[in-house]
Formats: structure tokens, C-alpha cells, sequence
């Protein structure tokens, strides 16, 4: 199966691997090795890159991990950020109900109550997977991970389960120090923590993941407003609405008047959908957004779209992030809580301002990355990677492993390196030593020969299409940095 093959290749070079696995690991937590946290960093790279240059007042900040009682009071994740449980009444397994019911009978469960659940498993006799044994009752579980800090103790905090909460409790302060202007835009790369029920389908569902998430701060008379949109109203979405049951593509000004949703939102949505196509290469038809239906959607949540991309290893579309306007529910929420004013005065109109949410997991990006790169070839295993996303960008070899040729390969390696990541192998027949860089998706490969020490030139190989054609050494740089860039 393609998703062992990937397996495989992610544990054996170093994407991947399970965390504390010389003790035998614990479900949902998963580490990165060399090459995945080369890969994560350029993921999370090309999103800063893309989201925090849409306005020049989105910036980045850099948040606690943990946080006291009184900000999951204020957001509502102690009261409402919880999963579905069931538990087996013979041999005590717990189990996410909604999963159970999916996995059974194909029905999407997520929007269903608590008692519709159990009233599913009754109809369609669903047993405990593991024994067998009939399920219990169907209840609310809060994901929260909870802890005492201090050495005192008593004073209870939590583990953040989305990042966004630093963004809204850091709000006030930002706001001064953006100068008292709408909208701001304040984004968070970090790890947050989720006590999942079943953790599953291997890297997808985890209970320690990284979110990259942008909180938008805006006036909520202008929602229907944005500058740049009628540069993007054009441009066809690609998207899969609750009123139809497949992806249908629109124009964002279309799907503006057709669905009623503010041109700020639709604005982003754009943006999004470039990241995936332009940036991060995924075929415009493994893409789609997904309106939620108002029981899916989180809590905080007025408008919900998720993004979604299909991937084979499991088994369809899957979410990878979300667009979210989140109104001022969690300003309002920590203004009753801290008893500080979230609101603003700009130009005398007082307001507490409100949210659209850009959340992205880092780690099922990550995934999708994989999934849509990996390729079992007849003579090799490749991962076809955006080239400004592979983990390594060039590998330099000399032709043999003697003298000059290492001198001279040393040499373009050291000049390589300090520009892009560079790896240098001397080992083995120049086939196998593609064949390594394929298997981990290096996109191209640069040979040093004979002929480098008489006229200056290298062969410069292309993963994809296997090509190699003679570069000058000193066209060298710039013919890489051209072919990452397109
Ligand atoms: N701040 C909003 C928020 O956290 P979410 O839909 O719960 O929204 C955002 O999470 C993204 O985080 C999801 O689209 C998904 O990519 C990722 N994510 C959520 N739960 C996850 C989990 N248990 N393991 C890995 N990634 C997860």
C-alpha cells in the first residue's frame, strides 16, 4: 500500500518517526527527523511568505504554550471543545463515536447529536471494534490537556489547543503597538496540544501537531469590503458547497453574490487557493473548499470553509486547514473574562472588532506533501516535491571519489550551501547516488568530472524528467535559483 511505501521511506531517511519509540511510543505523537524538519521549516516558510505579505500589517508573534484557567473560560474551549465519546462496556476501549459510525456505515457523523449517535449505533449494531463488546452511552469529552503549574500548585493551566487564543489575548497590545489601525493581521507558527480521543490514520490525527494560523482583526461594517478585490474577482474557486454534492468552480465574484459572503472573506479564500495551486503545486484537482454545515462547525465559528485535498493514502479529501469568521466571539469572551476593553475608537466609532480566521495543520500539509509527491517507479522510489519545498535542493557529487575531483566538488558544494540547503555525496556509482536523492526528493544533481577541470562545466541532472545538460560553473546558481523559483 502507498501509504507503507511512504512509511518506509519517511522512517528509513529521516522524515518521520514515532515519538519515544525506543519505548514503544505513545499514540498521536510523532517527531521529524533531519529532512522532515527541513521540509516543515520550508512549509512553514512559504506560508509566512505568502499569508503575512497580503497587508502590510500582518505580522507574526510568538505565543505561550501554556496558559492559565481563565483563557479557555474566556475563548469557551472548556465548555464546548469536546469530542464524542463511547466506551466499550466489556473491555473499556474508548472510542470517538462519530468515527465509529463513519467507518461503519459511510455516513459523515460529525454533525450529529449525541443522541442521534447513539441511537446510529443501536441501528446499525455497532460493536466494539476491538472485543466485539456492546458500546456504552455517548458522551462529551473535552480535549483539553490540563496541568498544575508551579511548585505550589493550585494554579491550573492548560496546554493551548489552537493557536489562535495568543492572537486574541495578545490583541490589545498589538493594536497599540500597530498603531491603532484596522484590519491587523497577527499570525502564530507553533505546537498545540489536543487529548484526541483515537488518534488514527498514522500522521493524520495527532495529539501534539503545529498549526500556522493568521487572525485577521476587522471592522465588521467592512466584511463586504476589500481593496484588492475586484483584482481577484476573476479568478475561479474551486468549491464543493453544501447545496451541491460535488466541487463545482465559480468565480470568486460569483461565488460572493451567489452565497452572500463578504468580499473580505472571499478576498482570502483567493489567496488561499493560490498557495495550494501556485505554491505548493497540488493538482487544481485534488483541491477544493468545503462549506461546513452549522452542527460541523466549530463553536466559534459563523462562516466555515474547510480546505481540503485529496490524498490516496487516505482514502479521499481530507482537511488540511480552515477559513474561519469567528465574529468577536473570543474578544467579547475575554473582555467578560479579564474585564478588559477590547474595544477600539477609530475615527470615534467604538467597536469591538471582529475575526476571520486563516488556520492551517503544519503536519497534514506536511502529509499532503508526501502523499502527493511519492512515486514507486519502475527503476526507483521519487518523491516529486515542489522544488522550493523538498528538503534538500541540491546534491553535489564528484564523478570519483579521488583527487581533484573532490577538491573542485568540495568547492561548488561550499558555494551551494551557503545560498540553499546542499547535501555532498561521494559514495557509491553516480546511478545510485540519484537513486538516493530521487528516494528523498532532491530536485536536481550536479556532477563534477573531468571536463569540470578543463572548460568549467558541470552536469546539472533534473529529478523529474532525468535530463542532464552541461552548466557553466558560473551559471550554476543562477540556473538552480531560476528552476526552484517556477
Ligand atoms: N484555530 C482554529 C482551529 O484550531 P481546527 O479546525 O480545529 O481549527 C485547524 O484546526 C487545523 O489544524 C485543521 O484544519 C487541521 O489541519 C489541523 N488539525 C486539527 N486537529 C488536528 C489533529 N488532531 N492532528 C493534526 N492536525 C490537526
Amino acid at each position: 500500500m502507498k501509504v507503507d511505501e511512504i512509511m518506509d521511506v519517511a522512517l528509513r531517511r529521516g522524515f518521520i518517526f514515532p515519538a519515544s519509540e525506543i519505548y514503544g511510543g505513545v499514540s498521536g505523537f510523532w517527531e521529524y527527523g533531519n529532512l522532515g524538519t527541513l521540509m516543515k521549516r520550508k512549509w512553514e516558510d512559504a506560508w509566512r511568505h505568502h499569508f503575512l505579505s497580503l497587508d502590510q500589517n500582518y505580522y507574526e508573534i510568538s505565543t505561550s504554550n501554556i496558559m492559565p484557567e481563565a483563557v479557555f473560560k474566556g475563548s469557551g474551549h472548556l465548555e464546548h471543545f469536546n469530542d464524542p465519546l463511547t466506551a466499550c462496556t466489556k473491555c473499556n476501549q474508548r472510542f470517538r463515536a462519530d468515527d465509529l459510525i463513519t467507518d461503519a456505515c459511510g455516513k459523515n457523523a460529525e454533525d450529529m447529536t449525541t443522541e442521534e449517535m447513539e441511537l446510529a449505533i443501536n441501528e446499525e449494531n455497532i460493536k466494539c471494534p476491538r472485543c466485539g463488546g456492546d458500546l456504552g452511552p455517548v458522551q462529551l469529552f473535552n480535549m483539553m490537556f490540563c496541568l498544575d503549574i508551579g511548585a505550589a500548585g493550585g494554579t491550573k493551566g492548560y496546554l493551548r489547543p489552537e493557536t489562535a487564543q495568543g492572537a486574541f489575548i495578545s490583541f490589545k497590545r498589538m493594536f497599540e503597538v500597530l498603531r491603532n489601525r484596522l484590519p491587523i493581521g497577527i499570525g502564530i507558527v507553533g505546537r498545540v496540544y489536543r487529548n484526541e480521543i483515537s488518534p488514527r490514520q498514522g500522521f493524520f490525527r495527532l495529539r501534539e501537531f503545529n498549526q500556522a494560523e493568521l487572525q485577521i482583526f476587522f471592522d465588521p461594517d467592512t466584511f463586504d469590503e476589500h481593496t484588492s478585490f475586484d483584482d481577484v474577482s476573476g479568478t475561479p474557486l474551486r468549491v464543493r458547497p453544501l447545496d451541491r454534492d460535488e466541487e463545482v468552480e465559480m468565480t470568486a465574484g460569483d461565488f460572493r453574490d451567489t452565497y452572500g459572503i463578504g468580499r473580505f472573506y472571499v478576498y482570502h479564500m483567493v489567496k488561499i487557493q493560490e498557495f495550494y495551486l501556485d505554491v505548493l503545486k497540488v493538482p487544481r484537482d485534488k483541491f477544493r473548499f468545503r462549506e461546513l454545515s452549522e452542527r460541523e462547525r466549530a463553536f466559534y465559528n459563523k462562516v466555515h470553509w474547510d480546505i481540503e485535498v485529496d490524498m490516496e493514502t487516505l482514502g479521499g479529501y481530507k482537511e488540511v486547514a480552515g477559513i474561519h469568521y469567528r465574529t468577536s466571539h473570543d474578544l467579547s469572551g475575554h473582555q467578560e473574562m479579564s474585564k478588559q476593553k477590547m474595544q477600539v475608537n477609530i475615527d470615534g466609532k467604538k467597536f469591538v472588532p471582529h475575526v476571520l480566521e486563516l488556520s492551517f495543520g503544519v503536519d497534514r500539509n506536511f502529509w499532503a506533501l508526501l502523499d502527493l509527491a511519492f512515486a514507486k517507479e519502475e527503476e526507483r522510489t521519487v518523491f516529486r516535491f515542489p522544488p522550493r519545498m523538498a528538503p534538500i535542493t541540491v546534491a553535489v557529487f564528484p564523478l570519483l571519489n579521488k583527487q581533484p575531483l573532490i577538491e573542485k566538488a568540495t568547492e561548488i558544494y561550499s558555494q551551494l550551501a551557503s545560498i540553499m540547503q546542499t547535501d555532498y555525496d561521494r559514495g557509491g556509482s553516480i546511478g545510485r547516488r540519484y537513486r538516493r536523492q530521487d528516494e528523498i526528493g532532491t530536485p536536481f544533481c550536479v556532477t563534477v568530472d573531468f571536463d569540470t577541470l578543463e572548460d568549467g562545466t558541470v552536469t546539472l541532472r533534473d529529478r523529474d524528467s532525468m535530463e542532464q545538460k552541461r552548466v557553466g560553473e558560473n551559471a550554476l546558481l543562477g540556473e538552480i535559483l531560476s528552476r526552484v523559483a517556477q
